[in-house]
């Protein structure tokens, strides 16, 4: 991101000063004042407290690690802390707005043991004006090279039982769990982001930051009232990282917003990842896709070959034609390749990802798409066997990369990686950045299916476009619940989305199911098309079959929308009721918004206060239509035009798991 820096760095201010004093100076501020981090030693430990306005957000947590050879959490003086500040403006190839500010002030208080062997580390403290990151740094040091950690002891002391989403980290695979609400203190073992809301209407996301060569953060409660603590993934042996000094651990990030909507505007992670590593970014491009897919979730192709095989010349032709008709850059195609005629799941090393089976004939298909300036999207499913597909990564992304494959998407379907370790650990996180550095190397982007949880990496890499770990759309093809239920959309940009970008693929229009007639999308048809602005991703897939598009007047939302932003706003949400997103195209001056509401209907009016002052636009509105159910009566949709500006308010009417969709186009 050089030149991204050059571009939008507007100032950087740094100031330092160290002191080696008590306790009581060890406290730092946000840049507004309201967010104050102290940190202290108590008993030979180390704590950290959070308060926003003076009100205690996080009590005093105590910080520390249990290595291979021994606690390493007790028995610590302070030996130095140190004050600095930082203010910048970058700008995001892609996004959900151009500019980012990254302003903080930092403490870093660093501590060594007393005795022993005086092993030391920092913790380094950043407070933002929307909350707080920090991470440990181990600097180089006699007593401590190379180190196992066994146990990460960070706490989150919660000042309250609070109410939260979540699902159970180690009982539900690859993260596609339904979010469920409950207090702080019935918390099982959670993945983060886990977002709370407290009882004086604050809300709080825990997560972390730039994931690199360590295990994904966990929480789990450790007292009746509520503090949360680290729970790292582990390798299946129990070791939780392999640790180097000097190194540094993955930043604990903590969001603290008023309002719902400012959990999705915060760009604390992100700021909290290094800085683009690729230096020419041109290659990377946003667009909507469509894809050979749903069809084998209705079983009317099949990913191995046969009579129903679905990745054939003609049929991915048929594909790339509609895609050139209907101006979506991408075509996606699963079971192009050999492997998927094994019991895949369980021999993803007998995947090829250079060697397509005979009826599909990838050359003079990518000569056809490049024809018709459609790309093809390359899928690498590996069964979870990473060994295999690492062993083939650079002819598989050589051999795309000729043909003008520019994106792959990669799936992990297997219980365990190897057969043997967690996609989460920190096995399964080297791996993913192996891929991602890889591909990048051969400019192909990446969208990854059953993912470590995403955090942030997409600022140093930003090929790395967009990720599944999310129950997402599959799940209204084969869920034996029945699909995912109306509230679902309505929680999950307010915790999964936190992480980045989902490929959750939404547009479904043919809600019928011939292979599990009782699951469907359980919304209405207007909802399917707000989901595309409410569920941000980079490159948004409209998942129905083709034919299920064609003559609906519903389809021109979805080849209008755009899927990169310049800005976004959040006019209303409450998570697990309602959310209404509005994002601003970065290629035009129109707006699209999205509105949907879980198994309530309600009424919301919409302020269209974001457009700009003295313009003109011309609203169009897809929207439930009259006597629209979710369960009855779900393709009822009007199509509402209207002359609007920045003073206006559109009167949203929803049904039960109903939706809006707006184009605003400026006049
Ligand atoms: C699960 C993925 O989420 C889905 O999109 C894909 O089609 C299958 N795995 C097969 O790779």
């Amino acid at each position: 991101m050089k030149q991204l820096i050059s571009l939008g760095l507007l100032c950087v201010l740094c100031c330092f000063y160290s002191c080696n004093k008590t306790v009581q100076n060890a406290k730092v501020n946000s840049p507004d004042g309201t967010i104050t981090v102290q940190s202290g030693i108590e008993d030979g430990r180390i704590y950290y407290t959070v308060s926003k306005d003076n009100t205690p957000i996080i009590g005093k947590s105590f910080l520390g690690f249990v290595l291979k050879d021994g606690d390493f959490h007790e028995g610590f003086k302070i030996t130095d802390i140190t004050h600095s500040s930082f203010s910048e403006t970058w700008e995001q190839p892609w996004g959900e707005e151009i500019s980012v500010d990254n302003t903080y002030n930092q403490m870093i208080v660093s501590v060594a043991e007393s005795g022993g062997l005086q092993r030391k580390f920092s913790v380094v403290f950043r407070a933002f004006d929307d909350g707080i990151g920090f991470r440990y740094e181990f600097p180089e040091q006699e007593n401590l090279k190379d180190f196992v950690i066994m146990d990460e002891l960070t706490e989150f002391s919660l000042t309250g039982n609070h109410t939260a989403w979540s699902f159970p980290t180690y009982t539900t695979e690859y993260y596609e769990g339904l979010y469920k609400k409950t207090l702080a203190n019935e918390l099982d073992t959670v993945a983060t982001p886990l977002t709370m809301k407290t009882d004086k209407g604050l809300y709080l996301t825990i997560h972390e930051a730039n994931l690199t060569d360590y295990a994904a953060m966990n929480l789990t409660p450790i007292d009746e009232i509520s503090t949360l603590k680290t729970d790292l993934t582990p390798w299946s042996t129990g070791e939780k990282v392999f640790m180097k000094a000097p190194g540094v651990t993955p930043w604990r990030t903590l969001i603290i917003a008023d309002k719902p909507g400012d959990l999705i505007l915060s760009r604390l992670m992100l700021n909290l990842n290094e800085p683009c590593k690729i230096e020419d970014t041109s290659w990377i491009k946003p667009g909507r896709y469509i894809g050979i897919w749903w069809g084998m979730h209705m079983e009317k192709y099949t990913w191995a070959p046969g009579p129903k095989h679905g990745a054939t010349t003609a049929n991915t032709m048929r594909y790339i034609d509609f895609a050139a008709r209907h101006g979506f850059s991408g075509v996606l195609v699963e079971g192009w390749n050999y492997g998927w005629e094994n019991d895949w799941t369980r021999e993803g090393d007998k995947f090829s990802f250079t060697r397509p089976y005979p009826d599909f004939d990838m050359e003079t298909i990518s000569r056809y798409a490049a024809g018709k300036n459609v790309k093809l999207i390359g899928h690498n499913e590996t069964g979870g066997a990473t060994i295999n597909y690492e062993s083939q990564l650079d002819s598989a992304f050589a051999f795309y990369n000729r043909l003008g494959v520019d994106v792959v998407k990669t799936g992990y379907v297997s219980a365990l990686l190897d057969h043997k370790e967690r996609h989460s650990s920190q096995y399964g996180v080297r791996h993913y950045r192996k891929v991602i550095e890889t591909a990048a190397r051969y400019r192909i982007m990446i969208d990854n299916h059953e993912p470590a949880m995403p955090t942030g990496l997409q600022r140093t890499y930003p090929n790395l476009m967009t990720q599944e770990g999310v129950r997402g759309q599959e799940y209204n093809a084969w869920s034996a619940d029945g699909g995912n239920p109306p509230e679902h959309t309505t929680i999950i940009p307010f915790t999964r989305g936190l992480a980045g970008p989902m490929d959750f693929t939404p547009a479904i229009f043919n809600f019928e199911n011939p292979v599990f007639p009782n699951t469907r999308p359980q919304t209405t048809l207007a909802k399917q098309l707000a989901e595309f602005v409410v569920l941000y991703s980079p490159l948004q897939m409209a998942a129905d079959m083709i034919e299920n598009y064609e003559n609906n007047p519903a389809f021109e939302f979805i080849t209008s929308c755009p899927t990169n932003w310049s800005k976004t706003v959040v006019p209303d949400a409450e998570i697990g009721e309602y959310v209404t997103i509005a994002r601003k195209d970065r290629e035009s001056e129109n707006w699209y918004v999205g509105s949907i509401t879980n198994a309530d209907s309600r009424k919301l009016s919409l302020s269209l206060d974001f457009l700009d002052k003295g313009a003109t636009y011309r609203a169009k509105i897809f929207k439930d239509g009259k006597g629209a159910d979710w369960k009855t009566n779900p393709y009822a949709l009007d199509i509402e035009e209207m002359e609007v500006n920045t003073d206006s308010i559109i009167e949203l009417e929803l049904v039960t798991s109903g939706g809006a969709a707006i184009i605003l186009t400026k006049e």
